[in-house]
């Protein structure tokens, strides 16, 4: 099929998506004159899917007729909540089901994994990361490096993109890794880029941080449920 740039051509190919049943089952926002938008953000915000209300509702009522006994009783007893989702979770990021657990958010798990596995001395501290990563997994690095002592610019490597590239050469990070592996106790990364889209070789990062004995570590925020990974992946 030649790509053709007319509205005629879209409604073609949306005719022939796969995945086009799964338009309903979300709210779009309408613009000024009603019409459905454009939804572009779902790197941000995803569209709010149409049982989300009900679900919340559900446990609303469970919580208003149960009260504390709602950990125990009702639809989904929430002493459990955390195994509900733990195949699904499993299958989506290619792990094994005691690999997983949903629980807190992010950056909050972020600190807990680099509790345990940011433990810098005072030869091997330095973590190397994407610059321009997510602020807030800027933030918690940040965190980290202070809370044991050390500065930010001493410590953190960013990695930016060549001059006049907009994405990092698998090769330079490599490279990176190299360079500092003396003295690199972390290598975090993105799965996926959230800003530009770029898929970073999980593989190939954490087997080269592991050889130069630093640990690797990824947000994958933007890549599970994505991406098919034929790799482990995570900390
Ligand atoms: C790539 C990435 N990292 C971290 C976060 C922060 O997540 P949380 O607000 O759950 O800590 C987000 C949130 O959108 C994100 O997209």
């Amino acid at each position: 099929m030649t790509f053709q740039y007319s509205r005629s051509f879209a409604h073609q190919l949306d005719e022939q998506d796969t995945l086009k049943e799964f338009r309903q089952w979300f709210h779009f926002p309408t613009n000024a004159v009603g019409e459905d938008q454009l939804y572009f953000c779902g790197n941000s915000l995803g569209l709010q899917p149409r049982t989300a209300k009900q679900a919340l509702d559900a446990e609303l009522e469970d919580w208003a007729k149960h009260g504390v006994e709602g950990h125990f009783h009702g639809k989904n007893p929430w002493f459990h909540y955390h195994k509900f989702l733990t195949q699904h979770s499993a299958e989506i990021v290619g792990a094994r089901e005691h690999e997983v657990v949903v629980m807190n958010q992010l950056t909050v798990n972020l600190h807990l994994l680099m509790v345990s596995f940011y433990r810098p001395t005072a030869s091997r501290y330095k973590i190397i990361m994407e610059a321009g990563a997510f602020p807030s997994d800027m933030y918690a690095i940040e965190s980290q490096v202070k809370f044991h002592g050390f500065e930010y610019d001493k410590a953190v490597i960013e990695l930016k993109p060549r001059d006049g590239e907009h994405t990092l050469r698998n090769a330079d990070i490599l490279d990176a890794i190299e360079q500092h592996k003396d003295e690199l106790a972390l290598v975090f990364f993105s799965g996926v880029q959230y800003y530009t889209g770029q898929l970073f070789n999980i593989k190939q990062i954490t087997e080269k941080a592991h050889s130069v004995g630093a640990i690797a570590g990824f947000d994958l925020a933007h890549a599970a449920g994505m991406l098919t990974y034929n790799c482990t992946i995570g900390m």
